[in-house]
């Protein structure tokens, strides 16, 4: 067993975004100036990272990355945060995702075209050589869910032969509206359901979406519905819990608010926090980052 913190591991998208700050949404088929550009590392699995480092808890993450200029800027990134990527799939075919983005300064909204072609994914054969002993909780950004049920099982398993203290929570999320992610709803301790992914199953609200969702889960499993400046709501074994959100002062840069709340969601959890805490803590960070440009200053 490690004699280290257990870590939490991230396993999903990292891509470079592209960031464009506008104080207005440009009119197709004109051409205009930002306010600024930068690089960032994005990704969801890959922000969240970025928001553990920033809470103070040792992570790491695991997705794919082709070697060339854009895994360069991305793996300098993940160390200067201090967060471990042995587990990253280095793939010898395909190209590192790249996103345009659009950040909208006086709306906060952002706009993101993606380009997550022809990388392979993470397979069960590279989540069978993690040592899992060095993880606490392991979070999955649903993909390839049937690979990714395949790696659950794993954890399962493992878990079955420890004792309680050194067993790994599982965390899943479902964000895009995509039939074969609907199938991880039952594999998570945790499972996260976007606003895109109730809204398209026909829910109004995020109360609404996680009562009613909530016969997909496993039993005793929280499952968790974020809704912007709703805030969000779960449900779970003692029923409904519902945090408001807290909006910042100005909303300035919404991109991966999902992944943060995400993350301190799962970092206020993993430190023995109740689900309503954890809710709450998920809103806080999530509206100080809708306040900032990136994740810099969120705690
Ligand atoms: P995403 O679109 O990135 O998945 P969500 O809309 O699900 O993000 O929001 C995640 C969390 O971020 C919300 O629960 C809320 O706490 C915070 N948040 C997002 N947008 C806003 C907003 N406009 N005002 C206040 N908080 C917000
Ligand atoms: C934010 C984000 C961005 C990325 C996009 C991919 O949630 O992860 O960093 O470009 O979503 O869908």
């Amino acid at each position: 067993m490690a004699t280290q913190e257990r870590k939490i591991l991230c396993v999903g998208l990292v891509c470079l975004d592209i960031i464009n700050v506008v104080d207005c949404f440009p009119v197709e088929d004109t051409d205009t100036r930002c306010l600024s550009q930068r690089w960032q590392r994005g990704g969801n699995a890959s922000n969240s990272c970025t928001v553990l480092a920033l809470l103070g808890t040792p992570c790491a993450f695991m997705g794919s990355l082709a070697p060339g200029r854009v895994a360069d800027f991305i793996t300098d990134d993940f160390q200067k945060r201090g967060i471990d990527i042995c587990n990253v799939a280095w793939q010898s075919v395909g190209i590192t995702p790249c996103a345009c983005c659009i950040v909208n300064s006086s709306s906060g909204s952002r706009t993101v075209v993606l380009s997550d072609m022809n990388l392979p994914d993470v397979t069960i054969e590279d989540f069978k050589k993690v040592d899992l002993s060095q993880f606490k909780l392991i979070h999955w950004e649903g993909r390839n869910a049937s690979e990714q049920i395949g790696m659950i099982q794993r954890v399962v398993q493992y878990n079955a032969t420890v004792p309680a203290e050194c067993r790994i929570t599982i965390s899943v999320e479902i964000e895009k509206p995509r039939q074969d992610l609907f199938s991880l709803f039952g594999h998570g301790d945790v499972v996260f359901v976007s606003k895109d992914v109730a809204g398209h199953l026909g829910y109004k609200s995020a109360p609404e979406a996680v009562k009613k969702l909530y016969s997909l889960v496993k039993p005793g499993a929280y499952l968790i519905c974020a809704w912007a400046e709703k805030g969000a709501d779960a449900w779970g074994p003692n029923g409904a819990v519902h945090s408001d959100a807290f909006p910042p002062e100005n909303l300035v840069d919404t991109l991966g608010a999902g992944d943060t709340f995400n993350a301190a969601v799962l970092f206020s959890l993993s430190t023995g926090k109740c689900i309503q805490e954890a809710l709450t803590f998920g809103c806080q960070i999530a509206g100080k980052k809708c306040g900032i440009l990136g994740y810099d200053g969120i705690v």
